[in-house]
C-alpha cells in the first residue's frame, strides 16, 4: 500500500528557497551585489565564474543575469506564501540576502530597507501559521567581501558575518525559531566559489585554502551559536550538510576504502567539527598528506568545542558512487559532485542518479555518527514540466520522485532516526543554482518564466500542488 504511519506529530512539512535563487530586485532596497548578481545563466555559469581571469563585474552585452529578476518573490511574496499556506506548509525554509542586510558586508550598521523586507515576509507567514526556517548565509555573499577581502580566505570577514548574525537575530528574535549557518558548507570542497567566495588560483593551494576558509567559517559558525543561544534563548540553530552518501562501486576492500575516505572527508568532515565541536582523527593524515598547515588562533579551539549546533539540516539529491581508478568508467555528473555510473540507478535530465533508499542510508549514517535530530531541507527532482494546451501540468515524474523519499524518511524514523522535518527543494520554482536555468524546475507551483528571460510571471499550480496538499493534511500517510 502507499500509506505509512510513522511521521511524529508537529512533523514540519513545508518547502525550501534561497534569497538569491527567489528574490529578484537585486539594487531594490538598498541591496548591494553579491555573488549570485554577478553569475551568468546558463549550464557554464560555474565555469565561467572560476575563470581565472573573471573579474566579478556584470557585463549585459556578453552575459544574461537570471538572478537579477528571478521570479521576482521580492513584489510578489505575499501571493506565493499565500500558494505555501494553501498547501498547508507547516515550515518554509528560505535565506536572508546577506547583502540586503549588509549591502558591502562590512558596514557599521545594517540597512532598514532590507531589514523590513523580511520583517513582512516573517509576518506574512506567521499570519498563515508557517513557521520561518532560515539559511544565514546560502550562496550569497556580499560582492565587496568577495572582491576586496577574498571571502571566506581571510578572517577578517568573521567579525563582519558577526556583525551580520547579531544584527539578524536582534531583529527577529520573536518571529525566527529555527536557523542554519551555511547551506551545504561542505560543498565548497569542490566548488568554493559560491559559498567560500573564491577560486582556486594554484592547485598545490586548493587544500590549504580551502581548509583554512573552513576553519574560519567553523568559527564564524560558533560565534553564531553562542549568539543565538544567548539572544534567542528557545531558538535552534544548526548547520547545513550537502548529504550524498557514497557507495564502494563493487566489494574490492581498496574501492571501499576509496569510498569511506570520500565520504569522510566530503560528508563528515563539516558535520564532525560542528556537531563534536572537534577535528575528527582522519583529518590529521589528510592534512599532513595534503600540505594542510592551519592558522588556529588562541581561543578558537575551545570556541568550536563549547558552541555545537543544536540539529542537523541536510540536503539529499541523490548517491555517489566512486571506484578508485576511474579510467574506463562512465562519469554521471552530480550536485557539485560526480562519481561513476552507478547501474542499478536511473538518473534525472541532469544526470543525478535518482535514489530514495539512498535517503535513508544517509539519514541512518548521520544518526548513528551524531545522534542529533536531522531536518532534510532540499529535496526534489529538477525536470522539464510541459504546460498542456488546458493549462494543467502534470508532473507525476515529480511526485513519483517525492513520494519514493518520503517514503524513506518513513523507513528511517521506523529506524529510529528523530527527524523534524522536510521541506522539499524549490517548492516553487526558481532560477538553478548550479545552471541559472529556469527551465530546470522543481516546484509545485509553476513560474512563468523562461531561459530567455520571457514569461509573465505568472504562478500556475501543477499536479504535484494538490497532492503534496494531501501528504500534509495526512502527516505523511497519503501518498
Ligand atoms: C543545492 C543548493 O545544491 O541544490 C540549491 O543548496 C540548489 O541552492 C539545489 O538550487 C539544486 O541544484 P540546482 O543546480 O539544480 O539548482
Amino acid at each position: 500500500t502507499n500509506s505509512t504511519k510513522q511521521f511524529p506529530e508537529g512533523f514540519l512539512w513545508g518547502g525550501a528557497t534561497a534569497a538569491n535563487q527567489i528574490e529578484g530586485g537585486y539594487h531594490e532596497g538598498n541591496k548591494g551585489l553579491n555573488i549570485a548578481d554577478v553569475l551568468p545563466g546558463g549550464k557554464e555559469r560555474l565555469r565561467i565564474l572560476t575563470n581565472p581571469g573573471f573579474d566579478f563585474e556584470i557585463d549585459h552585452d556578453k552575459y544574461s543575469y537570471p538572478n537579477h529578476e528571478a521570479i521576482d518573490f521580492y513584489h510578489r511574496y505575499k501571493e506565493d506564501i499565500a500558494l505555501f499556506a494553501e498547501m498547508g506548509f507547516k515550515a518554509y525554509r528560505m535565506s536572508i540576502a546577506w547583502s540586503r542586510i549588509f549591502p558591502n558586508g562590512d558596514e557599521l550598521e545594517p540597512n532598514e530597507e532590507g531589514l523590513d523586507f523580511y520583517d513582512r515576509v516573517f509576518d506574512e507567514l506567521h499570519k498563515h501559521g508557517i513557521e520561518p526556517v532560515v539559511t544565514i548565509s546560502h550562496y550569497e555573499m556580499p560582492l565587496t567581501l568577495v572582491k576586496q577581502y577574498g571571502g571566506w580566505r581571510s578572517r577578517e570577514v568573521v567579525p563582519f558575518f558577526e556583525r551580520y548574525v547579531k544584527a539578524i537575530f536582534a531583529r527577529y528574535k520573536d518571529k525566527v525559531k529555527y536557523w542554519m549557518t551555511f547551506n551545504e558548507i561542505n560543498s565548497a570542497l569542490h566548488f568554493p566559489i559560491m559559498s567560500m567566495g573564491f577560486s582556486i588560483e594554484k592547485e598545490e593551494d586548493k587544500y590549504q585554502s580551502i581548509f583554512q576558509a573552513f576553519h574560519h567559517q567553523f568559527v564564524a559558525s560558533s560565534i553564531a551559536v553562542k549568539a543565538c543561544h544567548e539572544m534567542i534563548p528557545d531558538a535552534r540553530i544548526g548547520c547545513m550538510l550537502l548529504s550524498a552518501p557514497v557507495y564502494s562501486y563493487d566489494s574490492k576492500p581498496e574501492n571501499v576504502m576509496f569510498a569511506l575516505q570520500e565520504e569522510r572527508i566530503f560528508n563528515y568532515f563539516c558535520g564532525d567539527v560542528h556537531v563534536r565541536g572537534e577535528y575528527p582523527a582522519f583529518a590529521k593524515r589528510f592534512f599532513k598528506e595534503h600540505n594542510v598547515n592551519l592558522d588556529i588562533h588562541e581561543g578558537d579551539l575551545e570556541l568550536i568545542k563549547e558552541h555545537t549546533v543544536d540539529y542537523i539540516a541536510l540536503s539529499y539529491y541523490m548517491s555517489l558512487t566512486q571506484v578508485k581508478d576511474k579510467s574506463g568508467f562512465e562519469i554521471t555528473p552530480g550536485n557539485l559532485l560526480e562519481g561513476v555510473k552507478n547501474p542499478f540507478l536511473k538518473a534525472s535530465d541532469w544526470g543525478w542518479e535518482i535514489d530514495p533508499e539512498g535517503l535513508r542510508i544517509t539519514l541512518n549514517k548521520l544518526y548513528d555518527r551524531y545522534q542529533l535530530p536531522l531536518f532534510v531541507v532540499e529535496n526534489g527532482l529538477g525536470a522539464y514540466d510541459k504546460v498542456e494546451e488546458d493549462g494543467s501540468i502534470n508532473d507525476d515524474y515529480r511526485i513519483d520522485y517525492l513520494r519514493s523519499h518520503i517514503k524513506a524518511m518513513g523507513e528511517a524514523i521506523e529506524d529510529g532516526v528523530d527527524l523534524m522535518g522536510y521541506t522539499s527543494w524549490g517548492c516553487i520554482d526558481v532560477v538553478s543554482a548550479s545552471t541559472g536555468e529556469f527551465s530546470k524546475r522543481y516546484g509545485f507551483i509553476y513560474v512563468d518564466k523562461q531561459d530567455d528571460g520571457s514569461g509573465t510571471l505568472n504562478r500556475k499550480k501543477k499536479k504535484s500542488f494538490d497532492w503534496y496538499k494531501e501528504v500534509i493534511a495526512s502527516n505523511g500517510e497519503k501518498l
